[in-house]
């Protein structure tokens, strides 16, 4: 140590001899303890300003993929109809519906479904029919309503002269409960945020709930259908009305007249006449 003092001494002097009377501190920004070879055989350090050390650049964090959490932010609006282009509506469907595929909120639902069933049709339809949850078909297809339920919608869509492409389908779950059991209010709310999702991305003016619990989760209400027909309720900026699920009629032929009826106010507010 006593070696390196003197080197040191010895260094400044030389300066000094040099013609420097002192060093500038703003040019002293690093110092180090370098090796500096004062006798052949023992190395001894000396203390010197090195040159400013550049900051080391900073890795670039990994891109992970994350959902876009926009997509998720809040229930649909009451405002101005959305003006999005048709090619990201589909685009922001299909990032919720990815989404919704790695989805595992409901323990039991995940891990007895075979796959998710998002929703289908036109992400600018005017229309959204949200049923109640897939069912064995759906399940198995990966798509909604296209068990026997499903081919009475289809018969129900056509005599109001619209194909199923015109309108966008989906349920309150994406994923099949076991037995076709009802959705528990849990299950609602936790696929509550992809339902207001689509709602907003498709931003439908009118939505037809299809069965009481259709009706009674997108409302938050515990009426049955048979006192929320024929009226108009609200859910962000779609009219929405409630009538009988394909199903029930399945099993009642003799509510097909009230669906019918349905069908009729419904398109007549909309300024369609399906009575000729
Ligand atoms: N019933 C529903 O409510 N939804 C479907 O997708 C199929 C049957």
């Amino acid at each position: 140590m006593q070696d390196a003092a003197r080197a040191f001494q010895q260094y400044l002097e030389s300066l000094q001899l040099a013609g420097v009377s002192h060093i500038p501190s703003s040019e002293v920004v690093a110092v180090a303890e370098v090796p500096v070879a004062a006798e052949p055989t023992s190395a001894a350090t000396m203390t010197v300003a090195l040159p400013p050390t550049p900051a080391p650049k900073e890795k670039p964090a990994e891109q992970t993929p994350v959902a876009n959490t926009s997509l998720f932010a809040a229930p649909p609006s009451s405002g101005e109809p959305s003006d999005l282009p048709l090619d990201q509506r589909q685009e922001q469907l299909a990032q919720v519906a990815q989404a919704v595929s790695a989805c595992t909120r409901c323990q039991q639902l995940a891990s007895t479904r075979r796959q998710t069933v998002f929703g289908v049709g036109n992400p600018e339809a005017k229309i959204m029919f949200i049923g109640e949850a897939p069912g064995a078909d759906e399940d198995r297809q990966g798509e909604p309503f296209v068990g026997r339920a499903g081919q009475l919608l289809n018969r129900i869509i056509g005599a109001c002269k619209l194909a199923r492409d015109d309108i966008y389908i989906c349920n309150i779950l994406r994923c099949r409960p076991p037995g076709n059991r009802n959705p528990t209010p849990e299950e609602a709310t936790n696929c509550r945020e992809y339902l207001d999702a689509q709602i907003r991305i498709v931003d439908p003016d009118y939505i037809v709930c299809w069965g009481s619990v259709a009706a009674q989760n997108l409302l938050d209400v515990t009426d049955s259908v048979g006192r929320m027909r024929g009226k108009f309720f609200k859910y962000g900026r779609a009219k929405v009305s409630c009538t009988y699920h394909p199903s029930y009629l399945l099993r009642n032929e003799s509510a097909k007249k009230y669906v019918w009826d349905d069908m009729k106010w419904l398109f007549a507010d909309m300024g369609v006449d399906l009575t000729g």
